[in-house]
């Protein structure tokens, strides 16, 4: 049996900011290839910055701990400061996970990107549109 930090046991037992957003502004998808697991992030954006952040993870209790946390660390950032958070660093702030645990933290900020991605690709769209009509 791996030995996990408490912080990773505390928000795998007690996972941050679980669901879906209705409308949201950015959705972002991910499979994990080593296991399959599957990672969904959601995001709501205010003036730039991430005023909501939701997840489904559909994995084990390492990737709803790393989903958990990168959720934490996301809210309230802007959508740079957001897009600089990385896998490793979701890691860290976990205090670490067993070395085969490890491929489980590759989803976390991914997803959160892919989320942003989809937010800004959406929001060059409507600037574009937007324009025409000045
Ligand atoms: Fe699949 Fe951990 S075993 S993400």
């Amino acid at each position: 049996m791996p030995m996990y930090s408490e912080k990773v046991m505390d928000h795998f037992m007690h996972p941050r900011n679980v669901g879906t957003i209705e409308n949201a502004d950015g959705v972002g998808e991910v499979g994990n290839p080593v296991c399959g697991d599957m990672m969904t992030f959601y995001i709501k954006v205010n003036d730039g910055r991430l005023d909501d952040v939701k997840f489904q993870t559909f994995g084990c209790g390492a990737a709803i701990a790393v989903s958990s946390m990168v959720s934490e660390m996301a809210m309230g950032k802007t959508l740079d400061e957001a897009t600089a958070i990385t896998n490793r660093a979701v890691a860290e702030e976990l205090e670490g996970l067993p070395t085969n645990k490890l491929h489980c933290s590759n989803l976390g900020a991914d997803a959160l990107h892919k989320a942003i991605e989809n937010y800004r690709a959406k929001h060059a769209a409507q600037t574009a549109g937007g324009a025409r009509n000045d």
